[in-house]
């Protein structure tokens, strides 16, 4: 079964929104409403196992596949990447397997590397949380490195409110996938579409340094730092983001 998604505004090229963890589509509503109306067309994709996706993947590759085949099915023959985090990740496998339909990247809040030893035993511990307690609970673990002092209630709630809806088994699935992810360092040179790599000041899940490591070695890329911001800087600072967003689209062949 084809990911489910939204599809906005027309044209070959699309901007594909991928989501972080444990959220999905609906984590990129400021974003569609930004370049809804605009000339672009924008697909926001929930991945498999989260939101409308049903079922579970276990290896980031398949994820990345997934989507090229989204694509397909809707006859996008390029796109830029959008991936913060989680989403980042899946951007980056894409990279790696599709470069023939990779238009442009944004790289938010994430990081190129694998999981340490002490990250993937993070990952063991989570997934028996998300058994016994919830999605929710894994949610709330993580609240210590993702938000930051100006992260406001508001967003906190909204965020926790998507991570509670989603699927158990699903989010397992993911955090296995992303213990098991290979290290995309290697490949960043080779990576050479336009890419902007954006990332909250007060990110403490994938800090601003794992940022500078990514741009200095992709090359051309354009860093953008917002200050500030916690990890899902798109949705506490929108009007930052999709600046680097729409700046990074203006470079764009269409
Ligand atoms: C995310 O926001 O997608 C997660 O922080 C990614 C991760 O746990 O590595």
């Amino acid at each position: 079964m084809i990911l489910a998604h939204d599809d906005v505004g027309s044209g070959s090229v699309a901007v594909l929104l991928v989501h972080a963890f444990p959220l999905d589509r609906r984590m990129w509503r400021r974003q569609l409403d930004a370049l809804v109306g605009s000339d672009r067309r924008v697909i926001a994709a929930d991945l498999r196992g989260f939101g409308a996706s049903p079922g579970t993947l276990t290896s980031v590759d398949d994820h990345a596949d997934e989507l090229a085949q989204l694509l397909a099915a809707r006859r996008v023959e390029g796109a830029v990447v959008v991936g913060l985090s989680m989403g980042g990740y899946v951007a980056l496998s894409f990279a790696r397997r599709h470069p023939g339909k990779l238009a442009g990247l944004l790289l938010a809040d994430t990081r190129a590397g694998a999981d340490s030893d002490e990250a993937k035993q993070g990952r063991v511990a989570n997934i028996e949380r998300v058994r016994r307690e919830g999605v929710a609970a894994v949610f709330d673990a993580m609240r210590p490195k993702v938000f930051g002092p100006n992260s406001t209630r508001e967003v906190i709630e909204e965020l926790r409110g998507l991570a509670a809806a989603q699927s158990p088994d699903g989010v397992a699935a993911a955090l296995a996938m992303m213990r098991d992810r290979p290290d995309a360092t290697p490949e960043l040179e080779g990576i050479c579409v336009p890419t902007t790599i954006v990332v909250g000041t007060n990110d403490a899940a994938t800090p601003p340094s794992e940022a500078e490591i990514m741009h200095r070695a992709i090359p051309s890329s354009k860093l953008v730092t917002i200050e500030g911001a916690g990890h899902f800087t798109n949705v506490e600072r929108p009007d930052a983001f999709n600046r680097a967003l729409l700046e990074l689209l203006a470079t764009v062949r269409r």
